[in-house]
């Protein structure tokens, strides 16, 4: 079939599989063109493995340092005629290009929040892989059905508190406009603590380690995000802070629960970055467009696998003790919370205006990151050809 993208506000209904085919082929090559990771992960699990910072870490464990994988992940397969999902199509590409190198990797895809894909995960590495030195936990997701109570939980991402005015960005039209949003309840703030907060990631943990899947010696890290005071209210202060105050929390629980096999749990704080799931909060595309701009003039930019190498290379695996910050977390958005950066974006901030927009911020390299996302608009891919949509995952269990 011809593949165009459809898009519907912050989502895409197409995607295309030789772009999102590209997109993985452009992160391998950048990973081999960095020295292999010493010491690096040799079994990899990646909980949220087919888009955004889980793909990535999958990849730069694979073709940074040899590593074995097992990606679990939530993807729409294709039907004929009907494209499958973004993630369903990177993670075809991934292990094509894994198997082609002689790499194990195989694919779990299901609710990573349910019993019935824990289990056949662990028995999976059990019976393949018997242990896994590294857990890398990078789920986004907007709603949880809770395993024990089979409650369905949905996030909001809302202030608390107070209402919250400010600018924002259709990133289609380049429109700024002004936003306000109403405070979350008590009940929404519960709710996005049980879909993003912690509970789930210590679940696996607590089950991988009593299955004796964990090595001696494993990691386990999670993911998390700051960003500045311009997005707090809405971000780290709002319902979606709170689930990652939860998150960070939990990784203290977890590191204690990992000591008698001499594991360690860490957050990783990682930067603001086009994904699926940073695209769905409001004025964040407008902060996204403005720190690009800055960070590209400063040659200081980065994307999730160029983030997840220097995780990998300069903290996690760097050879000696790594790094955290007062908090106990390890920081990769080192670059963009340069108070140098940090002051550029405030000032730009103050100026933009749907005519100064285009100019002052980068609203194009936000596009055109938002549609790579989907595999559209990707160097070197001829679009408007038939194509086969059918592309299976080699490596599905
Ligand atoms: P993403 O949307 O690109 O990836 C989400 C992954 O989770 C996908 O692999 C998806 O298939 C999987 N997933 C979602 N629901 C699932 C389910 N029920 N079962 C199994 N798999 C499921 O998101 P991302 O931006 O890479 O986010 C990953 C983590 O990184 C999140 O914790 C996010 O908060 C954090 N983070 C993101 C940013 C950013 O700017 N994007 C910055 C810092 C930290
Ligand atoms: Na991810």
């Amino acid at each position: 079939m011809i593949i165009e993208p459809r898009i519907r506000g912050f989502i895409c209904l197409t995607s295309h599989p030789q772009g999102c085919e590209q997109n993985v082929i452009n992160q391998i090559n950048y990973i081999k063109s960095k020295k292999a990771i010493d010491g690096g992960p040799v079994k990899v699990l990646v909980i949220g493995a087919s888009t955004g910072f889980g793909l990535a870490s999958r990849i730069t464990s694979a073709f940074g340092s040899d590593a074995s994988t097992v990606g679990v992940y939530f993807e729409k397969p294709p039907a004929p005629g009907k494209p499958g999902s973004a993630g369903w199509y990177n993670t075809a590409a991934f292990e094509k290009q894994a198997h082609e190198a002689g790499l194990y990797a195989k694919s779990i895809n299901g609710d990573a929040f349910s019993d019935e894909i824990k289990a056949k995960t662990i028995a999976l590495i059990k019976k393949d892989l018997g242990q896994v030195d590294l857990v890398v936990y990078s789920l986004a997701s907007p709603r949880r059905t809770h395993p024990k109570t089979g409650v369905a939980h949905n996030s909001v991402i809302k202030p608390i508190g107070e209402v919250f005015t400010n600018k924002t960005v259709d990133f289609h039209t380049g429109v700024v406009s002004e936003i306000s949003i109403n405070p979350a309840t008590e009940e929404e703030i519960a709710n996005t603590v049980e879909v993003m907060g912690g509970e789930d990631w210590g679940m696996w943990i607590d089950e991988m380690k009593a299955a004796n899947v964990l090595a001696n010696g494993v990691l386990t890290v999670a993911y998390s995000y700051i960003g500045p005071a311009l997005t707090e209210k809405v971000y780290r202060k709002g319902t979606i802070g709170r689930a990652k105050d939860h998150l960070e929390a939990t990784a203290f629980e977890i590191n204690d629960k990992l000591k008698d096999i001499d594991g360690k749990a860490l957050i990783s704080v990682n930067k603001a970055l086009v994904t699926q799931a940073s695209s769905a909060i409001p004025v964040i595309p407008l902060y996204i467009s403005l720190l690009y701009k800055v960070m590209k003039e400063e040659g200081i930019h980065e994307g999730c696998i160029e983030q997840i190498q220097r995780l990998f290379e300069q903290r996690l695996y760097n050879g000696g003790t790594i790094p955290t910050d007062e908090k106990g977390r390890v920081r990769i958005d080192d670059w963009e919370m340069r108070p140098d950066v940090q002051a550029k974006v405030d000032e730009l901030w103050k100026e933009a205006d749907t005519e100064a927009l285009a100019s002052i911020g980068d609203l194009a390299g936000y596009r055109s990151d938002f549609m790579n996302l989907f595999g559209f608009e990707v160097p070197g891919v001829t679009y408007g050809i038939e194509v086969d949509e059918m592309v299976q995952v080699s490596g599905l269990v």
